[in-house]
C-alpha cells in the first residue's frame, strides 16, 4: 500500500471541500467562478482532479471508497458552481433591466414650437381691422430727423418734446423718432392723396423705465386723407375699430386735446374694461380709459408736405400697441414686453397669428 493512506486522502477531501465552500462564498463575477471551477475540478490540473488521478495506485476497496466520496465531492462542486452561475446571471439580467428600465407612464417631450410676441399678435389684429376697411401699411425710419420727427409736423422750436429729456439724440443730426407720426410727412411727400394708412413700428423716448414706461414702445399710426374728410369720418372709423377689436358694449368718447399738428385734437377713450364703466381705481373712477390721440390734419402740415388745404382735409391718430396688449392680455408691467424672458413668452404660444 503506498504511504498515502485512505486516511491521508480523506483528510485531503475534506479540505478541499473546506476550502471551496469558504472560497466560493466570496464570488459575485461568473469569470472569477470559472476560475474556481478550474483550481478543484478543471479537467488538467485542479486539486479534486489530482487526487482523483492518484486513485489508481490505491488498492481496490480504498480506491472504491475514497473514489466515491471524490465523485461525490466533485458532483456538490460542480452543482453549487452551477447554482451560483445562475444566481449571478439572473442578478446581472435584474440590474441590467433596472439600469435600462424605461417609465412609459411619463408624459413626452413637447415639440418646442416658435409663437409671434403679443406685441407681433396685437399689432396684426389692428391692423386686420384696418386692412378690412382699406387701409395700406407703410413704414419708416426708426433713426429720424428733428425735421420729420417735429419740424414738419409743426412742433415749436421750443417745445418740450425736443427737450434731451424726451428726446434721445443720435449722432449727426439725427434722432430715435419719438413717435409714428414722421411716417405721415414721409408717405404724403411720396405719394399724392388720397391716402389711407397705418403704420405701425417701435418709438423712443427718454422715459425711465417703471412698470408702465418704457424707453422703448410701439405705436400705430393711421392717416386718412381725401376731399371732404370730416371729424365724423375720424369718429365713426375710430368706434368702429374699437368696437371690433373689443367688443360692442364698449362705448368711445372724444376728449378735446392738442397736438402741434392736429386741429382740432381729441384724446379717445373707451370703457374702463376693467369696471365695464363703473368707476375702479384704474380709470380713477372715470369709468373711462384713454386709448389713443386723434385729430384733423393741421393745413400747415398740408403745406409743409404741398397738398393743398384748401381741397383735401384728413384725420390722424396714433395709439400704443404695448398699451393695448397690456389692456388685452391683463399684463401689469409693460417691462415685460420687452424682456423676453420666456416664462413670460410661453403664455402666447398657442395663440394664432
Ligand atoms: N403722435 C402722437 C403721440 O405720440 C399721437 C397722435 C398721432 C396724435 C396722430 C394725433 C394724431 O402722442
Amino acid at each position: 500500500m503506498n504511504d498515502k493512506g485512505i486516511k491521508h486522502f480523506d483528510e485531503e477531501l475534506k479540505k478541499i471541500k473546506e476550502l471551496f465552500s469558504k472560497e466560493v462564498k466570496l464570488v459575485n463575477e461568473i469569470s472569477k467562478l470559472m476560475e474556481i471551477k478550474g483550481k478543484y475540478i478543471g479537467r488538467k490540473a485542479g486539486l479534486l482532479t489530482d487526487i482523483i488521478k492518484q486513485l489508481p495506485a490505491l488498492l481496490a476497496e480504498e480506491r472504491a471508497k475514497i473514489g466515491q466520496e471524490a465523485n461525490k465531492l466533485k458532483k456538490e462542486i460542480e452543482e453549487e458552481i452551477d447554482k451560483l452561475s445562475d444566481k449571478i446571471s439572473k442578478k446581472r439580467l435584474e440590474f441590467k433591466l433596472e439600469k435600462e428600465r424605461i417609465d412609459i407612464t411619463l408624459p413626452a417631450r413637447g415639440v418646442a414650437t416658435g409663437s409671434a410676441h403679443p406685441i407681433i399678435i396685437v399689432r396684426k389684429m389692428i391692423e386686420d381691422i384696418f386692412r378690412e376697411i382699406g387701409y395700406s401699411i407703410m413704414d419708416g425710419p426708426e433713426a429720424e430727423t428733428e425735421y420729420y420727427n417735429f419740424d414738419a409736423l409743426h412742433f415749436p422750436k421750443d417745445h418740450p418734446a425736443r427737450d434731451t429729456q424726451a428726446t434721445l439724440y443720435l449722432e449727426k443730426d439725427f434722432i430715435l423718432r419719438t413717435h409714428t407720426s414722421p411716417v405721415q410727412i414721409r408717405t404724403m411727400l411720396k405719394y399724392k392723396p388720397p391716402l389711407r394708412f397705418l403704420s405701425p413700428g417701435k418709438v423712443f423716448r427718454a422715459d425711465a423705465p417703471d412698470a408702465g414706461h418704457s424707453p422703448i414702445f410701439h405705436q400705430i399710426e393711421g392717416l386718412v386723407v381725401d376731399e371732404k374728410i370730416t371729424l365724423g369720418d375720424l369718429k365713426g372709423s375710430l368706434e368702429y375699430f374699437i368696437k371690433r377689436l373689443f367688443g360692442n358694449d364698449v362705448s368711445m368718447r372724444l376728449r378735446p386735446s392738442y397736438f402741434p399738428f392736429t386741429c382740432p385734437s381729441a384724446e379717445v377713450d373707451m370703457t374702463c374694461l376693467i369696471c365695464k364703466g363703473k368707476g375702479c381705481s384704474a380709470c380713477k373712477n372715470s369709468g373711462w380709459m384713454e386709448i389713443l390721440g386723434s385729430g384733423m390734419v393741421d393745413p400747415a402740415v398740408f403745406e409743409a408736405v404741398g397738398y393743398d388745404p384748401d381741397k383735401y382735409t384728413g384725420f390722424a391718430f396714433g395709439m400704443g400697441i404695448d398699451r393695448i396688449a397690456m389692456l388685452f392680455y391683463g399684463i401689469n408691467d409693460i417691462r415685460l414686453l420687452l424682456q423676453n424672458d420666456m416664462r413670460f413668452l410661453m403664455q402666447f404660444r398657442n395663440s394664432i397669428h
